[in-house]
């Protein structure tokens, strides 16, 4: 029997982190589920329909080196608010959480939509400020050119776009543990997110 873990939280709060350290920890299986938004993405912005790029994605589309992009997230959150976009991706997100000893899946709507099951849910948040600063000193590290302020106001339109659509929203499962790393180093993060786990696994 499988044993899954759903990690939801905003962009930057730490949730990639957190699950990469899980599966790691844990054994399991990992899946980034906002690269299957990203890729759908991108190949919307090559200028195909979104609802075929989200029904023709392929394990190629998430090699592709364009994902991490600004433009192709801000285009992520877009085609994420298309119903027919979200329905074409459950299928392969609820296969993969069910494989193998047990899996991780990262994303937005994991403990609410797509695995409401889930053995273990977490919600890991941080500030905006805090999560538009880790961005930027990722950006400024990785020798783009581009101001605090203009990662802020990213940061709070994604918020308000993946908060407020209608289908599938961010928001905590009821019985999601919320972890908040804004005051957090990466290890503590880590350590508190494995000892939730551990609490359920034992
Ligand atoms: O986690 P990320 O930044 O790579 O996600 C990119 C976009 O995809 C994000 O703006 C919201 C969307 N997304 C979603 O709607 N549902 C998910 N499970 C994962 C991501």
């Amino acid at each position: 029997m499988g044993f899954t873990i759903a990690v939801d939280g905003p962009a930057a709060a730490g949730k990639g982190t957190i699950s990469r350290a899980l599966a790691g920890h844990f054994g399991f299986g990992h899946l980034d589920t906002g690269l299957l938004y990203r890729a759908t993405a991108a190949r919307a912005l090559d200028g195909m329909a979104p609802e075929d790029a989200a029904a023709a994605l392929g394990p190629a589309d998430l090699e592709r080196s364009d994902l991490r992009t600004a433009p192709v997230a801000a285009k992520a959150s877009e085609v994420a608010a298309i119903p027919a976009v979200r329905a074409s991706l459950l299928a392969f997100q609820r296969d993969f959480a069910r494989r193998g000893a047990g899996a991780v899946l990262d994303g937005r709507d994991i403990g609410t939509v797509i695995c409401p099951e889930a053995e273990v849910k977490l919600f890991v948040t941080a500030s905006p400020e805090i999560r538009a600063r880790r961005r930027f000193d990722e950006l400024i590290a990785a020798g783009a050119e581009t101001e605090f302020e203009a990662v802020l106001a990213d940061v709070h339109a994604r918020d308000a776009r993946d908060m407020g659509r209608a289908d599938a929203p961010l928001r905590p499962a009821p019985d999601a543990v919320e972890i908040d790393t804004s005051d957090l180093s990466v290890e503590e993060a880590i350590v508190r997110a494995v000892q939730i786990v551990a609490a359920v696994r034992s």
